[in-house]
Formats: C-alpha cells, sequence, structure tokens
C-alpha cells in the first residue's frame, strides 16, 4: 500500500480513516501523556523558552533549566533587558549556546516591534529573528491554540512514518509536502491536543530506533508498520546519534569549553588568550593561539563572547594580547 507518488494530498486517507486515526492517538495521548510544566500555560513567552530549550535538548535535561530560566527572566522584558553574558550563563547545561543569543533577539524584538506582546500570526512570528517555521507553529499552537500544522523531528518521523512509509534514503519526502499531510489532519478545534500528542508518540512510542509499534495506538492507521522494523534492522550500526555530548576534539567541543571557560569569570574579567587557551584545549600550546582566535572571533561573531580590545597593550598582531569575555 506504500505509494510512492509526490501527491501528498493522494496520501491523505479518506474521512472516516482519518477520523479513526484521530481518535485512537488522542485517547491514548489522554491516558499517557506526560505532566510536562509547558503543558500546564498557554503564556507565549513560557511556551517560546520551552521550545527553544527543546530543540536539542532531551526534556528530562530540560525541565530544571526551564524552571530557574524563568525564575531568573520571568516575561519577554526581563529577558530582552539582561545582560547577554547572564542569559549565556543561565543557559549553562543546554548546550547550543547560540539558542540563548538568539532567544533574547527574539524576546528583544517582541519588546520592540509589539509592544511586549508575542504576535498570534505565524507569518507575523516567522519575521521575528530566531523564529522559524517549526517555532512558529508550536507558539501559534501551544500558546495561542491556533489550528496550525508544524513539525519537528519527532512530528516529521511520525507522519512520514504513518502517511508515507518507512523512512528509505532513496524516497525523500519533501517538506512541502509533509506540511500539506499535517495541515490537512489537524482536527478542528482540536489542534493542541493533536499536536502534543503527535510530539507525545514520537518521543515515547515512534521513536528513531526502537519505535515500540506492538504497543502503538495507531498500527493499523500506519503505512510503515508492515515493514518498519526490517528496515531499522538493515540500518547501519553505531551511527552517533544527536544529542549526544559533542565528539571531542570538534569545533563544538571547543566552542563549548571557551564557553565553559568564560561563564567562570566575573563580570569585570577577562582572559588573554594564553589564558584561555589551556583552559580550552589540554595540550595548548603556542601553535594554537591562531586557531584560538579564529574560534573566538567565530563566537564573538555568532554573539557569544565579546573581544575585549581595550586593553592597553592590545595589539592585532599579537594574539596573546587579545582578551575575552562573555558579552
Ligand atoms: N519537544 C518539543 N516541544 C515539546 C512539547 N511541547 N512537549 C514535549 N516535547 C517537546
Amino acid at each position: 500500500m506504500v505509494k510512492t507518488t509526490t501527491q501528498a494530498a493522494d496520501l491523505i486517507p479518506d474521512d472516516s480513516e482519518i477520523d479513526r486515526l484521530r481518535d485512537d492517538l488522542l485517547s491514548w495521548y489522554r491516558q499517557n501523556r506526560r505532566d510536562l510544566p509547558w503543558r500546564r500555560t498557554r503564556d507565549p513567552y513560557r511556551i517560546l523558552v520551552s521550545e527553544v530549550m527543546l530543540q536539542q535538548t532531551q526534556v528530562d535535561r530540560v525541565i530544571p533549566k526551564y524552571h530557574a530560566f524563568l525564575e531568573r527572566f520571568p516575561d519577554f522584558k526581563a529577558l530582552a533587558e539582561a545582560p547577554a553574558a547572564d542569559v549565556i550563563r543561565e543557559w549553562s547545561g543546554l548546550g547550543y549556546n547560540r539558542r540563548a543569543v538568539n532567544l533574547q533577539r527574539t524576546a528583544q524584538a517582541v519588546i520592540e516591534r509589539h509592544g511586549g506582546v508575542m504576535p498570534r500570526d505565524p507569518q507575523e512570528l516567522l519575521d521575528l529573528p530566531g523564529i522559524g517555521p517549526y517555532t512558529a507553529g508550536a507558539i501559534a499552537c501551544f500558546a495561542y491554540e491556533r489550528d496550525v500544522g508544524f513539525f519537528d523531528t519527532n512530528i516529521r518521523r511520525v507522519l512520514h512514518r504513518v502517511f508515507f512509509g518507512p523512512e528509505l534514503p532513496r524516497e525523500r519526502v519533501t517538506t512541502r509536502e509533509l506540511q500539506t499531510v499535517a495541515d490537512a489532519i489537524v482536527p478542528a478545534g482540536q489542534g493542541y491536543e493533536w499536536n502534543q500528542a503527535l510530539m507525545e508518540l514520537g518521543a515515547l512510542i515512534c521513536t528513531a530506533r526502537k519505535p515500540a509499534c506492538l504497543t502503538c495506538p495507531v498500527q493499523t492507521d500506519c503505512r510503515a508498520f508492515p515493514t518498519i522494523q526490517s528496515v531499522i534492522a538493515a540500518l547501519p550500526k553505531g551511527t552517533r546519534k544527536k544529542n549526544e555530548a559533542p565528539f571531542e576534539g570538534s569545533t563544538r567541543y571547543y566552542r563549548g569549553r571557551t564557553i565553559a571557560a568564560l561563564r567562570e569569570l566575573d563580570d569585570d574579567q577577562s582572559l588573554d588568550l594564553l589564558a584561555l587557551g589551556p583552559r580550552v584545549r589540554d595540550d595548548f600550546s603556542d601553535e594554537h593561539l591562531a586557531w584560538l582566535q579564529g574560534l573566538v572571533n567565530d563566537l564573538a561573531r555568532d554573539g557569544l563572547a565579546q573581544i575585549a580590545e581595550e586593553r592597553a597593550d592590545y595589539d592585532p598582531g599579537e594574539p596573546g594580547s587579545l582578551r575575552v569575555r562573555l558579552p
């Protein structure tokens, strides 16, 4: 029954099948949903913070950071006006620090362009810095309960399997095709629960490598169900999972170590590259100076570090004299 046509509209089952799929998934969700803090609020600021944190970090790690972040920056204004260094410090433990800088830029734009009120319309949301199609959809739906379709990796995987079949390398489904399906299946008036349910299914049952198909509430409606286990068994083993700690020695690893070292400083402190170097790599020597300077410049460009050029003996031709701190 797997169709390989690119006409996504053809893949949407008839009304009675869709109704059954909706009923099955929603009743499973009502019985199995986790009590997560961001499901107890519709406050757009809180939804935004949770969604940005959840983009690349597991739920268990996000929960304590979510509470601490909201305690420290309770609303758009508090976040927009905070020193960037404080926001980066509060982000520690979540990784992908650029998200913290982008989140603060979003808050500043909400204050400056929208008088501190998050827009409701997905298109207006998309115009904000740091907001892509997924986050725009998530805010429209989870904060304003609008019946919109959208997907992150989890929802994408669920939709792909249910409507298109197993993810096969040579049969790529386009984002547009998935969007057509995502929009068509949202039940009117129940978009909030529906999208949370899709997400929950992707997190608890329809996982990437070990889907629990035998206990899946939508197995009878799933085009991947008959073959997905054998497709997964045939995948090459040992590929690194996403979200794991960055590979030691990778640029992301060293960027993380640099930010960790800068976080340790007091507000009025900075480090020169010779002092920073050994905190970033154990084998640091003078020959790494130019490399470290490049790394620091990239962090500064991303808003994660500040070059403190004001030091009296700063000499751009002398990398050791360059000083750096959080922005
Ligand atoms: N991941 C992203 N958004 C989420 C949500 N609202 N609930 C659980 N996991 C999520």
